[in-house]
């Protein structure tokens, strides 16, 4: 019985492995690694939102920006985008024993609808930025922010670099329409 328990374990774990590996390699999806805590503060320290906002964070991670606005805004609706079955628990797991005002859900985040989005953070990577501005001129409304991490998009030009470390900018879009 034990065996059958071990087996299994190693079996799901090499599963997980091998679609994030394929995830990485062939879908060019941005890997698990998180944003500095200090880059985060500062983040949350220069965003003003409505008290009830809608924000979502896209790989989502463990969170860490929802997990700070939760604490400014109790009111917002937070929302965090993962699709890889670990962060998404880690990070489902931590909202619901602080039980705080952020929802997980496991979804590809180009699979999801931004438009009752009031802002959009992202760590993510140069392709997926690239595939994602299209996304948010389609569907974002007017006057929603989007804050990506370390990687601009190419085309909109950002209304505020803010820096939050040695070579490490964050920039802040407004979507016009
Ligand atoms: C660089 S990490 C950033 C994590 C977190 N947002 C942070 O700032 O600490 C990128 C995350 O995006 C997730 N991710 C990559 N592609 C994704 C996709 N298509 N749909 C949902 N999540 C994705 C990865 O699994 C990873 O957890």
């Amino acid at each position: 019985m034990s065996t059958i328990i071990f087996l299994s374990f190693v079996i799901a774990f090499f599963l997980i492995m091998a679609e994030q590996f394929f995830n990485l390699l062939f879908r060019g999806y941005a890997p698990f690694i998180s944003t500095r805590p200090q880059a985060i503060d500062k983040i949350v320290a220069d965003l003003e939102l409505p008290g009830k906002a809608v924000v979502y964070e896209l790989g989502c991670g463990k969170a860490p920006l929802l997990r700070a606005l939760s604490r400014k805004y109790p009111q917002a609706d937070l929302i965090g985008i993962e699709n890889e079955p670990v962060p998404y628990l880690i990070a489902s797991i931590q909202a619901n024993l602080a039980k705080t005002n952020i929802r997980i859900k496991r979804k590809n985040l180009f699979n999801i609808s931004l438009a009752d989005a009031d802002a959009v953070y992202c760590y993510l990577n140069p392709k997926m930025m690239a595939k994602l501005e299209k996304k948010f001129l389609s569907e974002c409304r007017n006057g929603a922010i989007v804050i990506s991490y370390q990687f601009p998009m190419p085309e909109l030009k950002p209304e505020k670099i803010l820096e939050v470390g040695e070579g490490e900018k964050v920039y802040f879009y407004r979507i016009k329409k």
